[in-house]
Order: C-alpha cells, then sequence, then structure tokens
C-alpha cells in the first residue's frame, strides 16, 4: 500500500461547481464576497466561475464581470471553465491565466451537458488547449460521470480511461476525475486510480466527489491510500450540475479539512475562515448549506454566521 501523502492540494470549485446549480441568481458583489472569503482561508487554487452559454448556465453568465474583479493573490491559482474557442475567447478577454475542458466518460452525459460526442468535445477542445499553451496557461481536463452515469447507469474504468488518454494527448496539465452524481464506492476508486496513474501520473491526478449518497469521504480515503494527493470540494457542500439529475452538492470543503487535518495531513487551508466563507453563502442563498462540520461548527456558534453578514 502507498505511503497516504503528508500534503493535499484541496481545489475549491465552489464558487463555479457549488454556484452553477442555484436557481435564483445571486447578485454579482455577493458572488465576489464569497470568493474574497475564501482567499483568506487561503487555497491553493479556486475555480472561480465558467465561460459557457449563459443559456446553458444562467447564474455564471456574469462571468466576464466575476473575473476581472477577484483579488489574486499571486501564489492562488484561479481557473475557469471553458467549453469551446468563444469561452476561450471571453476567458482570455477576461485575463483568465488557467483553464480546465470538460467533457465525460458516457455519451449521454457529454450531449446533455455540452451538446457533443465525446470525440466532438475533443476536437472543440484541440485549438483550446493548443491557444492556452501559447498563452502560458495551466490546462486542467475533466472527466464526468467517471463512476456511474444518470443516463447510462455503470461506466467501466476503460471508458474512462480512453478518455483520459484523449485528453493527456491534446496536452492538458492535470486530470480532474469526477463522481458527477456521487455513487462511487471506494472499491471503484481503487479499480480506476491505478489505471489512470498509470497513464498521467499521480501528481497529475485530482478526485472530484459529489457526496450525493455520503460515499464521498470514504472514496477520499481509499484515494489517499492509492497515493492521491489532489481534490476538488466546495464550501459548505454546495453544488450540483444542471445536467446531471440528482447531482446534489460537492463534497463540502469543511468535512474534506476536517477529515486531512485530524489524520495531520497538511493542506494550508484555514478551516475557519472556509466556515466563514459558506456562512456567508447560506446567508445569501436563504438556507442552510449541507456541509457536516459547518453544521456542527454553526450550532456551536463557533462562527455566528461567519461574522460577515
Ligand atoms: P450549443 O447550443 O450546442 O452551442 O451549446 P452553440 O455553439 O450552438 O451556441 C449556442 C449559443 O450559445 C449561441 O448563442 C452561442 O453564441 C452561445 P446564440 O446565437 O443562440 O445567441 N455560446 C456561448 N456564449 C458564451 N460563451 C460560450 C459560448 N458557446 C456558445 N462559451 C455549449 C454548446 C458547450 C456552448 C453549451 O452546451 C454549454 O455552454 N454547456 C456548458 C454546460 C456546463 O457548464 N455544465 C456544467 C459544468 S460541467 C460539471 O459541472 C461537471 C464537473 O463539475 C465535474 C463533475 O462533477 O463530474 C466539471
Ligand atoms: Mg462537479
Amino acid at each position: 500500500m502507498t505511503e497516504i501523502p503528508r500534503r493535499v492540494r484541496v481545489v475549491e470549485v465552489g464558487p463555479r461547481d457549488g454556484l452553477q446549480n442555484e436557481k435564483t441568481i445571486i447578485p454579482t458583489e455577493d458572488k465576489l464576497r464569497f470568493i474574497a472569503l475564501l482567499n483568506e482561508a487561503g487555497f491553493p487554487e479556486i475555480e472561480v466561475t465558467s465561460f459557457v452559454s449563459p443559456k446553458a448556465i444562467p447564474q455564471l453568465a456574469d462571468a466576464a464581470e466575476v473575473f476581472p474583479a477577484v483579488e489574486k493573490k499571486p501564489e492562488t491559482r484561479y481557473p475557469v471553465l471553458v467549453p469551446n474557442m468563444r469561452g476561450m475567447e471571453r476567458a482570455l478577454a477576461a485575463g483568465a491565466q488557467a483553464i480546465a475542458v470538460f467533457t465525460a466518460a458516457s455519451e449521454s452525459f457529454t450531449r446533455a451537458n455540452i451538446n457533443m460526442t465525446i470525440a466532438q468535445s475533443i476536437e472543440a477542445f484541440r485549438p483550446v488547449v493548443e491557444t492556452a499553451k501559447t498563452n502560458g496557461m495551466h490546462v486542467r481536463g475533466y472527466i464526468s460521470t467517471t463512476f456511474g452515469c444518470p443516463y447510462e447507469g455503470a461506466v467501466a474504468p476503460q471508458q474512462v480511461v480512453a478518455v483520459a488518454d484523449q485528453l493527456l494527448a491534446l496536452g492538458v496539465d492535470e486530470l480532474s476525475i469526477g463522481d458527477t452524481i456521487g455513487v462511487a464506492t471506494p472499491n471503484q476508486v481503487t479499480d480506476l486510480v491505478p489505471l489512470l496513474a498509470e497513464r498521467a501520473g499521480l501528481e497529475r491526478l485530482a478526485l472530484h466527489f459529489h457526496d450525493t449518497r455520503g460515499t464521498a469521504l470514504a472514496n477520499v480515503l481509499a484515494a489517499l491510500h492509492l497515493g492521491v494527493s489532489t481534490f476538488d470540494s466546495s464550501a459548505g457542500g454546495a453544488g450540483g450540475c444542471p445536467y446531471a439529475p440528482g447531482a446534489a452538492g460537492n463534497l463540502a470543503t469543511e468535512d474534506l479539512l476536517y477529515m486531512l487535518h485530524g489524520m495531520g495531513i497538511q493542506t494550508g487551508i484555514d478551516l475557519a475562515a472556509v466556515v466563514r466563507a459558506s456562512a456567508f453563502l447560506a446567508s445569501v442563498v436563504r438556507r442552510p448549506l449541507t456541509s457536516k462540520y459547518l453544521q456542527a461548527a454553526l450550532s456551536a456558534g463557533e462562527a455566528q454566521n461567519g461574522g460577515v453578514r
């Protein structure tokens, strides 16, 4: 068994994955306040918005206003999602320095999400990745539905490997392996990760769990034992993909940090500061967020609504 990493990189996806499924449009200034609070927590990476079709994701239609207004820390990366060249042009115009392209391991989901076949998505990404590389940008490649698809059910590891190979051939710097609808169990992680690590290398592999069925932390633990050291999560456990029925929240950042820190694994992230960011977000969306740690912290009065709103 591989030694558990002593340090883990937590990628905060709340402002993008957390917000994209919110029905009520959140004012741009509230998004910026949320991101500023997350910035105070010291994340190495915060995914801030998406340059996708505003018809597909109305909530993030203000990407061109949000991105330039984020106060950037020099040590933090601020990636944005880009599905095509139109998105790439918008991302460049806004000053983005890191992007994420996104496809999936199952055809039906890819069609529902980006209206392309998997093969078409790879071709759409080719000029995007080339342009990114010319501009010295970091490129992440997401693969969704890697442990199960809302339309097709089971997804075989070989389907994921085939898409991973194509993204790596395009030149992405990192792969993020998405359990889009939160169906994975640890044995699936143990089956899939070594196949991908063989191709990408462990250091270029991120895991992106949704916690729909309560298995996300168990899956993280399995992945840690395989040597994975990058995990995506969203503050408060907000999130979901509108094109993935039942894709409830991402793994909550607070729950992930609590477990990692308790295991003696460093992240460099201030958990109390994340609680303040989530408490602010809960006040904006006017409902409690699902993170277990957040609920415990708030009911213990540790954050008192973050004192921020
Ligand atoms: P389409 O309708 O096939 O594309 O959408 P189109 O080229 O015909 O464009 C339709 C309209 O959108 C046109 O406008 C375009 O100009 C415009 P119209 O002429 O009708 O006025 N358009 C754009 N506008 C702004 N920015 C753009 C852009 N592209 C086209 N980039 C498309 C195809 C890919 C554009 C669309 O389906 C789309 O934007 N999808 C994004 C869906 C999305 O963001 N899903 C959530 C993110 S993925 C996720 O959550 C999973 C993840 O978290 C990992 C996991 O959990 O597994 C990453
Ligand atoms: Mg997601």
